[in-house]
């Protein structure tokens, strides 16, 4: 794998650009860690973006960069996560971001992307149309490899939906101090999500949350 630097992201996140053969890591940006609005203005204004008319906007990669650090970044100088994880465990429900330039998985402790493909499955990974249209999309999935590691604290999925729901508040507000809609959604085609992320047999896609700019 080779390292791509910050621009080209933004080329990734913001342009369709030709596909390209190598598959690459990509350093994010430092996320925003203070300003705007304060937390209980953001919870007066938190909304689920309309599935009627979703704003279709490019996010630029500071913007994602701040919902996934607000989604399961590391926070108190690497002692913690920005979400509350059973047991202190390291993140044990995965972040998969498509665009229509590829699809990456969020790697926490480098904040960084880790590209699993280059083609939009976007069109197969959902039956609705303002999320084949969506400029990001990002996937949660339980992480059964951590997940096994915790039997004893963990019920089926209960945990790792527990944490979705954690991780995608956290993301309607960071996206909301942004000016940015998102929407958790349980709607999803699994058996696709599994295919086209290249994931375990025993990992279990949670649920989708586009996000779109007006
Ligand atoms: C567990 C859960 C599952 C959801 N699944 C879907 C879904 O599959 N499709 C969809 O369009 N919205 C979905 N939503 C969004 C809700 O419909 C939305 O939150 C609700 O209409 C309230 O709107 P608000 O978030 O703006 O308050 C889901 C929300 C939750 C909490």
């Amino acid at each position: 794998m080779r390292r791509k630097s910050v621009l080209f992201l933004a080329l990734l996140v913001s342009l369709t650009i030709a596909a390209s053969a190598a598959l690459a890591d990509v350093k994010l940006p430092d996320p925003k860690k203070d300003g705007g609005d304060g937390i209980f203005s953001l919870l007066e204004k938190r909304a689920s973006g309309s599935r009627g008319a979703f704003p279709t906007g490019k996010i630029s990669p500071e913007e994602l960069s701040s919902i996934l650090w607000a989604a399961s970044g590391q926070n108190r100088g690497g002692k913690g996560w920005t979400v509350p994880f059973a047991g202190g465990k390291p993140p044990y429900v995965k972040i998969y971001v498509a665009t229509p330039e590829g699809a990456f998985l969020y790697d926490w402790k480098g904040h960084s992307l880790t590209e699993v493909t280059d083609k939009n499955v976007l069109p197969e990974i959902t039956q609705d149309d303002f999320v084949k249209q969506a400029a990001c999309v990002l996937i949660l999935v339980s992480d059964t490899g951590d997940m096994g590691r915790m039997s004893n604290l963990n019920a089926g999925n209960s945990l790792a939906y527990i944490a979705t729901g954690a991780m995608t508040q956290n993301a309607y507000l960071a996206a909301d101090a942004l000016g940015i809609s998102g929407r958790y959604m349980v709607s999803l085609n699994a058996d696709a999500v599994k295919r086209e992320l290249k994931l375990n047999d025993t990992d279990s896609p949670l649920c989708i949350m586009p996000l779109g700019k007006n």
